[in-house]
């Protein structure tokens, strides 16, 4: 089903942020922009207290970008979404459906009456064997985002998990169809693996950005307004301040990239072939210097920023925003091009 004309907001732990590309011809073109900081404690928070203030953001964040119109999609976080490449042995068409529901269900960490699920055929193979990757969402997350976004006046068009955006994004901007993807926020890292332009695995990892200046706030006894600075400006390049911020920062990037391997040994066995050998960075903790280089080293693969703006045309007032802050609008920019 086609979706209607709609914009889009990613909400994120650190910030919300929000997009509004419009289509002309085949090309797409930026007409609204806006970004505001997540009220702390509100994301996922059933409390009336902390959704009325989360609410007023969303409000506050729309009006400041002048959209004009109500319709808008939305990504849930990858953590709070279950995904999964389930292998079905041959069955007849009729019968797909049921055997994707006995296996989700066996698999799903909470009861199946209480997800809303949809899944996508990847591949079939010569026996008849398929894989399919199945995508459950709790429903009473995705009430809680409907009600958030009916309260601030808007009307939900499309609700998708974080990856699903990412990997249209990243597809659309570069024409890249096999890669590992690795999303950086505030507090989680989400990894995707991309092949033949399909999503194979996905994982959120609950490491995030955060932590890289709390540890150099408990490294080097700074304030957390400094480490933040140091962290921007520094990263992890070994050639400033003899390397010292990046051997602070190194244990917790570690801890994300142990995880990283375990998902794609995870992948070797299920999919039953090696991974992309590229790793593309999205989320505006992809921004941080030297973290593509770092990770070559370390995984052994080609890194490079996602770069979600490259086809999209953006007014000549705003290009120097956007082309700094390249990475963040990742999601919001693959909601816009959901076309249905
Ligand atoms: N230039 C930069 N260099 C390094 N880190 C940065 C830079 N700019 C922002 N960050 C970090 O990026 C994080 C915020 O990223 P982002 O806005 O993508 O997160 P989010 O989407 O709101 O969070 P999440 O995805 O975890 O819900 C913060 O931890 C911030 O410190
Ligand atoms: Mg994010």
């Amino acid at each position: 089903m086609a979706l209607p004309l709609h914009f889009a907001i990613d909400f994120g732990m650190h910030s919300l942020k929000l997009v509004n590309l419009s289509k002309k011809g085949n090309s797409w073109e930026l007409k609204n922009i806006g970004s505001i900081q997540t009220p702390p404690e509100t994301l996922n928070n059933y409390k009336e207290e902390q959704k009325t203030l989360l609410v007023e953001a969303v409000k506050s964040l729309v009006a400041e970008s002048k959209v004009p119109y109500k319709e808008v999609a939305v990504a849930l976080p990858e953590n709070a979404v279950f995904s999964r490449v389930l292998t079905i042995p041959k069955v007849s068409d009729a019968e797909v459906t049921d055997a994707v529901y006995w296996q989700l269900k066996q698999f799903l960490p909470y009861p199946i009456e209480d997800v809303q699920s949809d899944f996508t055929a990847l591949s079939v193979d010569p026996s008849g064997q398929r894989k399919m990757l199945a995508v459950a969402a709790p429903k009473k997350l995705v009430e809680l985002y409907v009600e958030i976004l009916e309260r601030a006046g808007l009307v939900p068009v499309a609700i998708e998990s974080e990856t699903l955006s990412i990997l249209r994004s990243i597809k659309y901007a570069q024409e890249i169809k096999d890669a590992v993807v690795l999303d950086f926020g505030a507090n989680s890292t989400d990894m995707a693996i991309m092949k033949d332009g399909e999503l194979f695995f996905s994982q959120s990892i609950a490491t995030g950005s955060d932590l890289l200046t709390k540890a150099l706030v408990n490294e080097f006894q700074l304030s957390y307004a400094q480490a933040e600075e140091y962290k921007r400006i520094y990263g992890m390049r070994s050639d400033a301040v003899d390397g010292k911020i990046r051997n602070a920062m190194k244990p917790v990037l570690d801890m994300i990239l142990t995880e990283v391997m375990r998902g794609i040994e995870f992948y070797k066995t299920e999919v039953g072939t090696l991974p992309p050998n590229l790793a593309m960075l999205s989320g505006e903790a992809a921004l941080l210097p030297a973290l593509p280089e770092y990770l070559e080293s370390v995984l052994g693969y080609d890194a490079q920023l996602a770069d979600p703006w490259r086809p999209i045309v953006v007014p000549n007032n705003i290009a120097e925003i956007v082309s700094k802050s390249s990475p963040a609008f990742t999601v919001a920019i693959g909601l816009c091009l959901k076309e249905e």
